[in-house]
């Protein structure tokens, strides 16, 4: 879809309107120390659904437009149209600097190769094979829980996510090693956006106390992935992770297997695509159902009625009902992947507006969920709003968690099911309850809490442990 809908160079396209030079630049120091979706949402109400901050044009290597989209129609036309809306923006080329040519971060062939030749791994069957791997990390956790009447729902979430990435990944619980991977990631993904959406940043060689610290964090991240996938790959050859799948498995057209290059990097693109986003996710899940205890005990009953006190499975996990609605809902509220970005190849236009080439749009995710055109009262949690007849009712494009068009994410099945499992055994067996108070949140590639998530667990009475 799309390409026959755009008015590529018309003349009769308006420029998008939005901030000027100075504004933008003051903006990005108020960015910067406050919330970019609470300052995303005040231009929104200033300038409408597409808005565009402005920089001054001379500046080398630097888009003189960044453009806001909070709209599904144009959101639809940017991430469908692959051609004339590349990743290769400043903060893909900066992610792509710090994590190599995985899966995320190519464009053009490479990624297609790559993309054919790993879909088959995650096939809704082929994560299905993922529960019991998925289940020993949530049941891990739960135990710890056992004799303590609060915890840190983040910190817990991520034990869980992490748990299950790593088992899934490489046949084993790898979190101790995998841990200082996720904090030098964490640190770089806040630089790369910092320096994605800056026109000031300094290039990569320059020594810069900055640049310094990206290539420690990145050739420490380096080693450490190293070892970690060297081990499983010794140790898993035939067996069912997904280090073992990657040593298998050829591109269908041209009969390639990958090389141990490869294999790296998309190991580390999994882990790292694959943890924090999850694990937010069902931090508010669990944060949004503990403000409401009725909903809380209605998706207890049912995961008693389909799961009884057996281990869940995948099918069991299907036919979670409300519990994925509140999953889905808590993630229209508070997307993980927030903001994505993509560079236009050519001088365009999308819903009306000028796109000159090299311009930078950025669907927000975040905003586009909170748009009243599709989402009435779009503040208040409501997980009525993922019966079929609604999601039926509503444009495709104004829910995007895992992105859309060709490079939408090849994790969900992995995601739902592993959040869902999770929910599930947790839910079984715990009554969780928070303040219900705001979370303060960073702004990465992915939103994460910026603040201790404490929450008091109690046992739910005549529960069965999973
Ligand atoms: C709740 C959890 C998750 C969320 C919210 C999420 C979100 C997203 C989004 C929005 C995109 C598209 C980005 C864009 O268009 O620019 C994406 C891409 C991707 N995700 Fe996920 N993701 C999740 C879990 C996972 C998991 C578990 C994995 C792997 C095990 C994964 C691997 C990837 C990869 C490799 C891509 C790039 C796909 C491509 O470009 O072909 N994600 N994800």
């Amino acid at each position: 879809m799309g390409t026959e809908t755009v008015v590529t160079g018309s003349a009769s396209a308006r420029p998008v309107p939005g901030l000027g030079a100075l504004e933008s630049v003051r903006a990005m120091r108020e960015v910067r120390q406050g919330s970019l979706l609470a300052w995303v949402h005040q231009q929104r109400v200033v300038y409408g659904d597409v808005f565009a901050s402005r920089f001054p044009g001379w500046v080398p290597g630097v888009p003189s437009m960044l453009v806001y989209v909070c709209q599904a129609d144009a959101a639809r036309e940017i991430l469908t149209d692959t051609r004339r809306f590349v990743k290769r923006s400043p903060v893909y080329d900066e992610m792509a600097a710090a994590l190599g040519d995985g899966l995320l971060t190519t464009e053009g062939e490479v990624w297609r190769g790559q993309r054919r030749t790993l879909q088959p791994l995650f096939t809704r069957k082929r994560i299905d094979r993922y529960t019991d791997a998925f289940l020993a990390a949530t049941t891990v956790v739960s135990d710890g829980w056992d004799g303590r009447g609060e915890v840190e729902l983040v910190d817990e979430m991520e034990k869980v996510t992490l748990g299950s990435v790593s088992r899934a990944l490489f046949g084993t619980d790898v979190t101790d090693e995998v841990a200082p991977i996720v904090a030098a990631t964490d640190e770089l993904s806040q630089i790369t956006v910092q320096r994605g959406m800056s026109p000031f940043a300094p290039p990569r060689w320059l020594p810069t106390p900055e640049n310094r610290r990206i290539q420690r964090l990145e050739g420490d991240l380096r080693d450490r992935i190293t070892r970690i996938v060297e081990r499983a790959a010794a140790r898993s050859a035939g067996g069912d992770d997904l280090v073992a799948r990657l040593l298998d498995v050829t591109d269908p057209e041209t009969g390639e297997h990958l090389d141990r290059e490869e294999i790296l990097e998309q190991s580390l693109i999994f882990l790292l695509a694959g943890y924090d986003t999850t694990s937010t996710a069902l931090a508010f899940t669990l944060q949004e159902l503990s403000a409401r205890p009725e909903l809380q005990r209605a998706v207890r009953d049912e995961i008693r009625t389909v799961v009884g006190d057996r281990q869940p499975g995948a099918e069991d996990a299907r036919g979670l009902d409300l519990t994925q609605r509140c999953l889905l809902e808590a993630m229209r509220l508070h997307p993980p992947a927030y903001i994505t970005s993509r560079a236009a190849t050519e001088d365009t236009a999308i819903a009306g507006f000028d796109i000159p080439a090299g311009t930078v749009v950025s669907p927000v995710f975040a905003e586009l969920h909170r748009n009243e055109s599709y989402w009435p009262d779009p503040d208040r949690f409501d997980p009525d709003r993922f019966l079929p007849e609604a999601v039926k009712a509503r444009d495709r494009y104004a829910y995007l968690p895992f992105g859309g068009g060709p490079r939408s994410c090849i994790g969900e099945h992995f995601a739902i099911l592993e959040a869902t499992l999770a929910l599930a055994v947790l839910l079984r067996r715990w009554e969780v309850t928070t303040d219900g108070g705001a979370i303060p949140m960073r702004y990465g590639i992915t939103q994460r809490s910026d603040a201790p998530v404490r929450a008091t667990i109690a046992p739910v009475t005549g529960s069965v442990p999973a």
